[in-house]
C-alpha cells in the first residue's frame, strides 16, 4: 500500500509512521529527513535548503519533487511505502499522483497548543534519528538514545519563530490538501491528541478500513 501521514508540524506523523512502516515491512520516507541528511553529509542539495529549514518554510516544489521521485524509483518501494511530510503543497500532491498511486492518506489532527508543547520538547537522536519527548516520551538516561546510545538533540527548527512559521506555513499551504484528498476518497481523520499507543492503534484501525 503507498500511503501517505499528513497533517501539522509536530503532529506525531513520525513517530507512528515508524511503527507502521515496521509492521507493514514498508520504507518510511520523511522528506524533512531527506533533507537533514542532505544538510548534515553537505551535499549541494544540503546547502541549497539550510537557511529554508531552519526558518520553517518550505523547499521550493521542483526540488522536493524530484527528490521524491527519485526515492520512490528505488526498488525497497516496490512492496508500498509511508510518505511522511510529502505532499505538502497542492503541486506536489498533482506530481505524486503522475508517477506513483496513493491507497490512502491519514490525517493527523492536534491543536496549536499540544502542537508547540510537542515540538518544544522534542529531542532527537543523532545517530539513528528516533524522536523522544522530554515530558511524554523520555529516554531512560537524559540525552542519550534506548536503541543506539546516540546523543540526543534539539533540532535547529524546533524553536519558538521557527515553529510559528511552519504552523502558519502548514494552514496556507498544505491544510488544502485536506479537501484535495477528501475529493478522491482517500482520507482518513485520526485524533493525533491521546497518548502515542492509542493514536497508533486509531491509524491501524483506519488503514484496516481502505
Ligand atoms: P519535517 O521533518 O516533515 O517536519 P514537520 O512537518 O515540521 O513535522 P515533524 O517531523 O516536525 O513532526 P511529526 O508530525 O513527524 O512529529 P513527531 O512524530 O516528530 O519537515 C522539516 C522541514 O523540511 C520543513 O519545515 C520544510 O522546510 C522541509 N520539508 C519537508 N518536507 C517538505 C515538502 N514536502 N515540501 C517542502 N519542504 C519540505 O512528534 C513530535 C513530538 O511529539 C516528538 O517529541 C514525539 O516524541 C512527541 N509525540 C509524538 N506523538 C505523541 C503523542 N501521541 N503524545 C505525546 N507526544 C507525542
Amino acid at each position: 500500500m503507498n500511503l501517505i501521514f499528513l497533517g501539522p508540524p509536530g503532529a506525531g506523523k513520525g513517530t507512528v509512521a515508524g511503527s507502521i512502516a515496521k509492521e507493514l515491512g514498508v520504507p518510511h520516507i520523511s522528506t524533512g529527513d531527506l533533507f537533514r541528511a542532505a544538510i548534515k553529509n553537505e551535499t549541494p542539495l544540503g546547502k541549497q535548503v539550510k537557511a529554508i529549514l531552519d526558518k520553517g518554510d518550505l523547499v521550493p516544489d521542483d526540488l522536493t519533487i524530484a527528490l521524491v521521485k527519485e526515492r520512490l524509483g528505488e526498488g525497497d518501494t516496490k512492496g508500498g511505502y509511508i510518505l511522511d511530510g510529502f505532499p505538502r503543497t497542492i503541486p506536489q500532491a498533482e506530481a505524486l499522483a503522475g508517477f506513483s498511486p496513493t491507497h490512502g492518506v491519514v490525517n493527523f489532527a492536534l491543536p496549536d497548543a499540544a502542537i508547540i508543547e510537542r515540538l518544544s520538547g522534542r529531542r532527537v537522536c543523532k545517530s539513528c534519528g528516533r524522536g523522544y519527548h522530554v515530558k511524554f516520551m523520555p529516554p531512560k538516561r537524559e540525552g542519550v538514545c534506548d536503541v543506539c546510545g546516540g546523543e540526543l538533540y534539539t533540532r535547529k527548527d524546533d524553536n519558538v519563530d521557527s515553529i510559528t512559521n511552519r504552523l502558519d506555513v502548514y494552514r496556507k499551504q498544505t491544510h488544502p490538501l485536506v479537501e484535495f484528498y477528501t475529493n478522491r476518497k482517500l482520507i482518513r481523520d485520526v485524533d493525533a491528541a491521546p497518548a502515542a499507543d492509542v493514536v497508533l492503534q486509531s491509524v491501524r484501525d483506519a488503514l484496516s478500513k481502505l
